[in-house]
């Protein structure tokens, strides 16, 4: 292979860049997963997973990648043949429910159009009208990867309880969480699932269960078969900062970089960012007149765009332009949307001048690709970049 100078440009949305810091903190040896100095760190991660979790309660961590805690929030908390509402907001919703039908759970999966999040009203009508409570279980995709659409989870939780309704709350948040404002307490989610590699800024790898008082309750009588993820062998070791098998110890002190990283910013900092380096990449896009695939404005992404190509043009040709002649990669459209879309990953550890170099090789891949568009995007992305950043303002005054 050929060196190509410059750092590549992993503009997909997630696995994302992984800072200097976070490279260095895993770089250490690997230590007794028994000894004292472990029990430390394992307890400071799980404190610390919380607080980005916003929860007070307990947070659980494989050493596994995303899916594996999308199965382990079902098989602790569902019985063989419960009925769960599903969404079908695009690749990853439809991936979790065909999951949960092979762990033999009954799904309903609302048919979408995979240009809007799941919606409210659509959930309270099939809750108010589920007068058995047979709905065990109401699963949601916070960001769905997929469409760059954002579901409305604290309005999803309302219509729950305008239902009256006592089926639990699961939720996605492995494109979301460190990125977009999430709130596993304050929302009354009963599972959070999220995984390493986006918003958390670390390689793949880790994954993780935020739990409530209701859920833990279910897991005491769910009777889908449980091994390697049950909560009850994590959370007694937990206790005492050990795991109930070897950990992933080399990524967990990468974990307490990231989250000190995290807390350094401050998550409200670190959910502007986001808001703020998506709106920009909108407003390119829209200069270009190219379309978005997110219907509705409430609903749209901040840890990335997906964007539509116009018709008769391939977004994989013009991704592998923009790969081979400025060694950056976007996402490609997943499934239904393959070759209909491409997908900017501005999520993680990411800057002003990281997003303007992303905006440049897209529009400059656009031009090469022959794709019909205006120029002008990265001038209006760069306009509103230097209208300014309230944080970098209050930086200087310093
Ligand atoms: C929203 C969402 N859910 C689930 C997954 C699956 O996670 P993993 O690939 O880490 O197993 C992904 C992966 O990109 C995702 O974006």
């Amino acid at each position: 292979m050929v060196h190509r100078a410059g750092r590549h440009f992993l503009q997909i949305p997630g696995p994302t860049n992984v800072p200097d810091r976070v490279l260095r903190a895993t770089d250490r040896s690997t230590i007794d997963h028994r000894s004292a100095e472990f029990a430390a760190l394992g307890r400071e991660v799980v404190d610390g997973m919380k607080r980005i979790f916003q929860t007070s309660g307990p947070v659980v961590i494989y050493p596994a990648s995303g899916t594996g805690a999308w199965e382990a929030a079902l098989v602790n908390t569902l019985s063989p043949g419960d009925r769960v509402l599903m969404f079908e907001t695009g690749h990853f919703a439809t991936l979790w429910q065909h999951m949960a039908h092979k762990l033999g759970l009954e799904v309903e999966f609302v048919p979408g159009d995979w240009r809007h999040g799941a919606d409210p009203a659509q959930v309270e009508e099939r809750l108010a009208a589920d007068k058995q409570h047979s709905f065990k279980a109401v699963m949601a995709v916070h960001n769905e990867t997929s469409t760059a659409v954002t579901s409305r989870i604290p309005e999803i939780r309302a219509a729950m309880d305008r239902a009256r309704h006592p089926a639990l709350f699961l939720v996605d948040t492995i494109s979301s969480l460190a990125s977009i404002d999430y709130r596993h307490e304050e929302w009354r989610v009963d599972v959070t699932v999220a995984g390493s590699q986006k918003g958390l800024m670390l390689p793949p790898g880790l994954s993780f269960n935020a739990i409530s008082q209701k859920a833990l309750e279910a897991s005491k009588t769910a009777k889908l078969p449980r091994s390697y993820w049950d909560w009850e062998g994590m959370l007694g070791s937990n206790q005492t900062g050990f795991f109930p098998y070897t950990p992933g110890t080399n990524l967990l002190y990468g974990l307490k970089e990231a989250i000190a990283m995290l807390m350094e910013e401050g998550l409200a900092n670190v959910f502007a960012r986001h808001d703020r380096h998506a709106e920009a990449t909108r407003r390119a896009v829209r200069a270009w007149e190219l379309e978005l695939l997110g219907l509705n404005p409430a609903e749209y992404s901040s840890s990335l765009t997906a964007v539509l190509m116009p018709r008769g043009h391939d977004a994989d040709a013009l991704r592998k332009v923009v790969l081979v002649r400025f060694d950056m990669s976007l996402g490609a459209g997943l499934t239904k949307m393959a070759g209909k879309v491409f997908r900017i990953g501005h999520l993680g550890d990411f800057n002003d001048l990281m997003l303007a170099g992303t905006l440049c090789g897209i529009e400059m891949g656009l031009g090469l690709a022959g794709v019909p568009h205006r120029k002008g995007g990265v001038d209006a992305a760069m306009k509103f970049l230097a209208e300014g950043d309230p944080r970098s303002d209050k930086v200087a005054a310093e």
